[in-house]
């Protein structure tokens, strides 16, 4: 049996987002997000919901600080729901809005949790989308505004705050494929949006930066590493391509102040591209995007192979077997956030990492007495531990990890059932149920360490997590 002990002061926590929990959908003044937009649209959300009632968090976030409490956790990854903020998209901020963050950031505190607030998980409001959206650049002024509004309620206690959540899905998922709010399939309208999304992250460390001066700022972006099916110049050349598309059209101005030019010129053979020269990219904006960052936040489900086929085009290679698949068809690969950390730590240098997103969908039942077993989530999240433990051993600077997610949530366009939970949320009374992987990982965080034996001993207990 291996034991991996984490630093001192490692920090451990969980993720949630405000669109996914929330719910309060017309409570507080709030306005209309793309996504309560997008799920009226027929055939969008898989399972035909919305997220207008969610987890009830709105209402229920007391327990669910309690439920924190329970696990030990040292902090709290959250969003903050702009549409709740600026419900008309600019003017003057909402102060239900700023009554409703302020009282959870106390609550926290008091309760010995960080608060690890993001600004921006796609949430944007209506209002601006019918005004283009992140494909025109005055929404990176709106949310300079929004960045600025919040740090001034409650710079005085937030030490870090994450401007947004994976740029790469809200511009390809939103703009690109069409899977994601506001559903568009432009390809050239997706890659200005990407632009206005990573300046707008630029423009709200700056205007941070001037309103709570002591705060540590970031960034969290998806990363998944790309292996060619083989060692033929052909599927390295498809794997890069994929590299480049994915992850270092956002690494790379962010932490270095340019786009890729590989990348860039695959856009332009695309056609999504006129010519080398970015259409939307003004002076300085490149300084802005990367205004230095005190750390970086690294979200890791997966991997993709990548291989040329034989009408040469770029393709991911089907994973499988079957039961290595999560519910999102994801393949379960611990190595790869070895490779992530080791990759990430050496191609950009950021001071800090933080794992801000992991964590694996599976539908397990109740059994009837009452307990959610997920032996699968378990051995995901140890698995995936002890990739980190092997990495801060390799000198990679990680500092912490947030379990994606606290709770059962909406899950974007697959709605309800993708399952991704340490606590089941009980479809009529929203009650929080805590699965085996709760307990689990409550002893984890109390150990400051994990091992590496096949079945975990202590997670029976799973009560002890109740409320
Ligand atoms: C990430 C998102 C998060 C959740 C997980 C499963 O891409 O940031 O909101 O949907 O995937």
């Amino acid at each position: 049996m291996t034991r991996h002990s984490f630093p001192q002061g490692f920090l451990w926590g969980a993720a949630t987002s405000s669109q996914q929990i929330e719910g309060g959908r017309f409570e507080g003044g709030r306005g209309e997000s793309i996504w309560d937009r997008f799920a009226t649209i027929p055939g969008k959300i898989e399972d035909g919901s919305n997220s207008d009632l969610a987890c009830d968090h709105y209402h229920r976030w007391p327990e669910d600080i309690e439920i924190m409490k329970s696990l030990g956790l040292g902090a709290y990854r959250f969003s903050i729901a702009w549409p709740r903020i600026f419900p008309g998209g600019s003017g003057k901020p909402n102060e239900a809005g700023l009554d409703f963050y302020e009282s959870l950031v106390d609550a926290l505190l008091e309760a010995g949790i960080r608060p690890f607030p993001t600004l921006y998980p796609w949430d944007l409001p209506q209002v601006l989308q019918d005004r283009g959206g992140w494909a025109e650049r005055d929404t990176a002024e709106r949310f300079k505004d929004y960045a600025a509004v919040m740090a001034r309620r409650l710079g005085d206690r937030i030490a870090q705050w994450t401007t947004h959540n994976e740029p790469w899905c809200a511009a390809t998922l939103g703009y690109e494929e069409g899977h994601h709010a506001p559903g568009h399939k432009d390809p050239s309208e997706a890659l200005c949006a990407a632009h206005h999304l990573l300046l707008s992250h630029g423009w709200a460390c700056q205007a941070i930066g001037i309103e709570a001066s002591r705060a540590e700022l970031g960034i969290v972006h998806i990363h998944t590493p790309a292996y060619p099916e083989s060692t033929s110049q052909a599927d390295e050349d498809a794997a890069r391509w994929f590299d480049g598309f994915f992850n270092r059209w956002y690494f790379d101005p962010v932490l270095r102040g340019v786009y890729p030019e590989d990348a860039i010129a695959d856009r332009v053979a695309a056609g999504h591209l006129e010519g080398p020269e970015l259409p939307f990219l003004k002076d300085g904006d490149l300084e802005a995007i990367s205004t230095p960052l005190d750390f970086l936040g690294v979200n890791y489900y997966s991997r993709v192979i990548m291989k040329t086929d034989e009408d040469g085009r770029r393709v991911a290679v089907k994973p499988g077997p079957p039961e290595s698949l999560t519910d999102m068809d994801w393949e379960v690969y611990p190595e790869g956030l070895y490779d992530t950390l080791r990759r990430v730590h050496k191609d950009y240098a950021p001071k800090k990492i933080y794992i801000t997103e992991n964590g694996a969908a599976y539908d397990d039942p109740m059994d009837a007495e009452g307990r959610i077993a997920d032996p699968r989530r378990i051995a995901y999240l140890r698995d995936h531990f002890l990739s980190m433990g092997r990495a801060i051993e390799d000198g990679v600077p990680l500092k912490g990890y947030f379990a994606w997610s606290l709770l059962d949530n909406f899950e974007w366009g697959y709605g309800f059932k993708k399952r991704f939970g340490l606590y089941a949320v009980d479809e009529s009374s929203r009650q929080r149920i805590p699965k085996d992987s709760a307990a689990w990982y409550r002893d984890v965080v109390s150990a400051n360490a994990v091992s590496d034996e096949p079945t975990p001993t202590s997670h029976g207990d799973s009560r002890a997590v109740e409320l």
